[in-house]
């Protein structure tokens, strides 16, 4: 029987949010330890990353998330035109998807990268773009991609398109799918409260849209939805039966916890 599962690395977990272009490495090795411990149990990984500083930072200065906008400048960055920043920011994202494969290779894993920008056109939940090549299902095979700025058919010429809707997609898509997991970064799973003010205590350990969350978006540093997207997007693949999870990836033992169906913390979103 095939065992699949997708896992979200998210963004704020996997870099350093605040400092342009850093990786948080060894989180980067656990969570890759984590996937290589879910193969040997037979259950195939299917990894899609968020961005943080690789992404964010330098799409929101360039305003990618709102489409080209003709003569737009900033003297003295690194770029000269937003179509520069376009070929950046990939260039960024390809960066740290090579330090998330060469932590899978080293384990010994067989890896197939599958960066956006060469198959996705597009945005949101129903962007364009063959997933056949997330086809083979052998669990020594872990497929990796990411979120990304991918070219979209109408004026806006480009976007960016979410992890969050990608890993929609894939889940809903590709057959025999179990769970969607999201790895978050300094959360156990989604808080009553912004998590700058929550204790243990709230932490929403079931979640439907009628249970109230006060989410924090930084909409200052953030091209994507922030909480309420995965919330979203979380929800509309939980319908179809798929469980989805959310935990926090600095603990990830609690994602073998999970899939092994042993006790874990976290937040499941109910259909
Ligand atoms: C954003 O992807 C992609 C870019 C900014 C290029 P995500 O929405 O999946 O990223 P995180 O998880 O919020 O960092």
């Amino acid at each position: 029987m095939v065992r699949r599962i997708v896992v979200k690395f998210g963004g704020a977990l996997i870099t350093k949010k605040d400092e342009q272009s850093v990786a948080r490495i060894a989180i980067i090795r656990e969570l890759c330890s984590v996937v290589r411990s879910l193969t040997t149990d037979g259950v195939q990984v299917i990894i899609v990353h968020g961005a943080g500083s690789f992404g964010h930072l330098k799409a929101k200065r360039w305003r990618l998330n709102e489409g080209y906008i003709p003569n737009l400048s900033h003297p003295n960055d690194s770029c000269e035109s937003q179509v520069e920043a376009v070929y950046e920011v990939r260039r960024d994202m390809l960066r740290l998807n090579s330090f998330v494969v060469a932590e899978l290779e080293n384990l010994g894993l067989v890896v197939q990268s599958h960066p956006p920008h060469q198959w996705a056109v597009n945005l949101g939940p129903n962007f364009a773009g063959s997933l056949d090549r997330f086809s083979s299902t052998d669990p020594s095979t872990v497929h990796v991609t990411f979120g990304d700025v991918v070219d979209v058919e109408d004026d806006r010429k480009f976007g960016i398109l979410s992890g969050d809707d990608v890993v929609a997609r894939l889940s809903l898509e590709l057959p025999h799918v179990e769970s969607l997991i999201f790895a978050m970064g300094g959360v156990d799973g989604l808080l009553k409260v912004p998590p700058h003010l929550a204790t243990d205590a709230d932490l929403i350990e079931r979640w439907s849209p009628n249970v109230h969350y006060e989410g924090l978006h930084q909409s200052e540093i953030d091209v994507t939805g922030g909480i309420g997207l995965k919330m979203k997007r979380g929800h509309l693949v939980a319908q179809s039966g798929i469980g989805v999870y959310l935990v926090n990836g600095e603990h990830p033992a609690r994602i073998v916890a999970l899939v092994r169906k042993e006790p874990w913390r976290g937040t499941t979103i109910l259909p």
